[in-house]
């Protein structure tokens, strides 16, 4: 199956709130989030079809303020997700490098991800990838589970 990436529109908004539904809503409520970024125009927000109007996955890049003098900018990939039955073939991979690619096309220096620490599907695609874990947060989602922030330079 080809899988295309495009930039996601405002007409997209149902598909990204009902796939982070499904699989976010465990974590805390992000129905009010997600809406939020995908129109806000500092973040990027792609989309994986399988065919034009059959959405399979999404993924999205944020700024990250300067830290430290400013001499230094990132990215955080906000949300990966593909839908249940199209898993395992690659797709999150593709979206993870695609905002890779965009991330540096934006200057910044290096990508920065939270994830649940019992999250190890996605720990596992993420280290795949060469991002490595910088901190824990305890109780860092709205319910309550502890996450893990990763890290990789650009
Ligand atoms: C995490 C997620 C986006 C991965 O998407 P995907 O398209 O299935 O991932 P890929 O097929 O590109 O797999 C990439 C790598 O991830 C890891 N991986 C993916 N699924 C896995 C599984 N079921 N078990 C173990 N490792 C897995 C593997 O390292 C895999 O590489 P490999 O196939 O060469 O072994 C998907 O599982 C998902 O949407 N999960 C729910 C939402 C979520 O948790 N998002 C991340 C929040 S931070």
């Amino acid at each position: 199956m080809m899988i295309a990436l495009r930039n996601a529109e405002t007409a997209d908004v149902g598909f990204v709130c009902g796939l982070s539904r499904e699989v976010f809503s465990r974590y805390g409520d992000y129905s009010g989030v997600l809406p939020d970024w995908l129109a806000n125009p500092a973040v990027q927000t792609i989309l994986a079809e399988e065919a034009p109007g059959q959405p399979v996955g999404f993924a999205m890049l944020g700024p990250r303020p300067p830290r430290r003098l400013a001499l230094y900018l990132g990215g955080e990939l906000l949300a990966v997700a593909v839908v249940a039955e199209r898993r395992r073939e690659g797709i999150g991979r593709r979206l993870v490098l695609e905002i890779e690619r965009r991330a540096r096309a934006a200057n910044m220096r290096e990508l920065r991800l939270s994830t649940a620490s019992t999250n190890l599907v996605a720990r596992r695609l993420y280290a795949s990838l060469g991002f490595a874990v910088r901190t824990h947060y305890i109780r860092f989602y709205p319910s309550g589970q502890s996450a893990l922030e990763m890290a990789k330079r650009l």
